[in-house]
């Protein structure tokens, strides 16, 4: 695993943004895994700037969402349908057409999962998959337990997860309890990924994941087993960790 520590969540971003960046240049018909939620904001906000500045073509480049919320409409202020619409497409002026998202609202969700999944293969994979982490080690919107074998599946929030993203909605209850997640097997086949983490609350997560331990329960640590993944993590992210392992 490549280790990029900085300083802050600033310079996380535009790390993150220049990686994407250099890929995309290199390969304009790229397809890139996105995830959604705080962490990576920064790094999309950074890479507009930079192909609006050096007007580097996106049209050709396709998104793979990570998850979607179940019961959200796409057009709802919280659906990922819509955080990667106003996060890539609408800033750069790109068609969504090219924006592949679980429908959250389908009325058979198994039939969704399937289809999402093939729609993945039909993309010939991801190329590069950039995730966030949960404080519970999540990736995607696979939680603690869940299988390494899985593919796009409906998950039911836990509660760690619920609370953490209540920040987004104006009142907990109002988080949705599922969500439709690409798997943690769908994942791995991703041809190399990009992890942010940033914040103290993150810590633990990533202490798993630099143990160097696969572990069922905090599934961030199956990237121990990729190939080319590259870990952008803030200082306070390894700091408070250290600490809290000291305290054991
Ligand atoms: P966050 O979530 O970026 O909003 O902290 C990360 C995740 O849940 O994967």
């Amino acid at each position: 695993m490549n280790v990029i520590t900085v300083n802050d969540e600033q310079e996380m971003s535009v790390r993150g943004s220049l990686i994407l960046f250099d890929e995309i240049k290199r390969n304009p018909e790229l397809v890139l895994g996105v995830a959604t939620g705080g962490t990576p904001a920064g790094t999309y906000e950074h890479l507009v700037d930079k192909v609006l500045n050096e007007k580097l073509d996106l049209s050709k480049v396709t998104t793979v969402n990570l998850d979607e919320y179940v019961g959200l409409a796409r057009d709802h202020e919280e659906s990922y349908w819509r955080y990667i619409y106003e996060h890539l497409y609408e800033p750069l002026n790109l068609l969504p057409d090219r924006a592949l998202v679980p429908d959250g609202l389908s009325e058979d969700l198994q039939a969704e999962c399937l289809r999402y999944e093939k729609v993945i293969e039909q993309a010939d994979g991801v190329d590069l998959q950039i995730l966030g982490v949960g404080r519970n080690g999540h990736i995607g919107f696979n939680e603690p337990g869940t299988s390494f074998e899985s593919k796009t599946h409906v998950v039911d929030l836990t509660e760690s997860t619920r609370e953490a993203n209540a920040r987004f909605f104006e009142r907990k209850e109002e988080v949705p309890t599922q969500a439709i997640t690409v798997g943690i097997s769908t994942i791995m086949k991703s041809r190399s990924i990009l992890l942010l983490a940033s914040g103290p609350e993150k810590s633990e997560a990533v202490h798993a994941l630099l143990s160097g331990r696969i572990d069922q329960n905090w599934p961030v640590t199956v990237l121990n087993e990729h190939p080319s993944v590259t870990l952008i993590v803030t200082k306070d992210a390894l700091e408070k960790g250290e600490e809290d392992s000291n305290d054991q």
